[in-house]
């Protein structure tokens, strides 16, 4: 059943976050659903501007409405992450998003709140809500990559001003963590005081906590071991979600982590049965591997087992 993130935000704020995860393809979205089931987790599918062009956004919408009839239990959002002006019109016109995200934080303030308001007004006329972003992460983001220097936390101050101001019904903020494999390089460091003070200013308002994969130093030991060569890679750390919670953060965005699922099952598949050539072969143990990394993580955020009682709190 696809739901708005305001309806899941609703029975998460304060007692745990709901995870959000990229997906781009038929074996993603298979270990996804089955993962969440598996952990009985009300989720979000985030679906970014490269996902929808990897082959035709026609064809992964198509695989996510195929998946809620194969999985009728779930409970899900369907979120565009990172949208630009154009890619977040085309998604509420579309009538399929329950959810999308501006990202206009490169702009200055009064720009950014400008760009939000517009998209929050055609959202919200067809019942679909938004996530907007305050501050700059680092790292890579659709395609620009954002330099170290250019990265900014979010202004507390500004915080209050910036949602009311827009009207968005989620915040994105920046405290530290950046996009991809390799976070917290130079100074940085989760920034649990910088979210402090952004939730005095906005109590009960929904934040989102973008760049979140832990990036596991065993995950990455395999691919190296199976001919990978990353070095220096870092992430969150798990056990930050449970202090980040209390803190307002509703929504945490994984995609990382992810990938390196799919690229350490690869490459010892391959390293270690050369002869084969069938795709559904290593396809299989990966939907396997993808949705116990999904319940894993979701135990982590607190979310699995809360299936039922988002069931409920939906029920008329
Ligand atoms: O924040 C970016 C997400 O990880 C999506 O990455 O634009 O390469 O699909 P992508
Ligand atoms: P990671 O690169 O840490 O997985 O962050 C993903 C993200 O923020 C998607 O919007
Ligand atoms: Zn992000």
């Amino acid at each position: 059943m696809i739901v708005t993130t305001k309806e899941l935000f609703a029975a998460a704020y304060g007692n745990y976050a709901v995870g959000a995860y990229n997906i781009n393809n038929l074996e993603q979205a298979m270990g996804l659903f089955r993962g969440n089931l598996d952990s009985r987790a009300p989720f979000i599918i985030q679906i970014s501007k490269g996902a929808r062009s990897y082959t035709d956004k026609r064809m992964l919408e198509g695989i996510i409405r195929a998946a809620d009839e194969v999985f009728p239990e779930s409970i899900f959002a369907v979120h565009l992450d990172h949208g630009d002006y154009e890619a977040a019109m085309d998604c509420i016109e579309s009538g399929f998003y329950s959810s999308v995200m501006i990202d206009a934080s490169a702009e200055p303030l009064a720009e950014n709140i400008r760009i939000t308001r517009e998209i929050v007004e055609a959202a919200h006329a067809k019942g679909i809500v938004v996530e907007a972003e305050l501050g700059q992460l680092g790292g890579v983001e659709e395609h620009v990559q954002v330099e170290e220097k250019n990265a900014h936390l979010t202004d507390p101050a500004e915080a209050l001003e910036f949602v009311e101001g827009s009207g968005c019904d989620s915040l994105a903020v920046a405290i530290g963590t950046s996009h991809g494999a390799y976070k917290f390089s130079g100074d940085q460091a989760l920034r649990l005081d910088v979210l402090a003070q952004i939730q005095e200013r906005l109590p009960g308002f929904p934040l989102v906590m973008h760049g979140s994969s832990s990036v596991p130093a065993e995950e990455v030991k395999r691919i190296n071991e199976a001919g990978g060569t990353l070095g220096g890679t870092k992430g969150v750390d798990e056990d930050d979600f449970a202090k980040a919670v209390p803190l307002g953060v509703t929504k945490v965005n994984i995609d990382t982590d992810g990938r390196l699922v799919w690229t350490r099952v690869h490459r010892e598949f391959f390293r270690d049965k050369p002869e084969k050539f069938d795709l559904r072969d290593p396809g299989k143990v990966f939907m396997a591997e993808y949705a116990k990394f999904i319940a894993h993580k979701n135990e982590k955020l607190g979310s699995a087992g809360r299936l039922d009682e988002v069931r409920e709190m939906l029920a008329p």
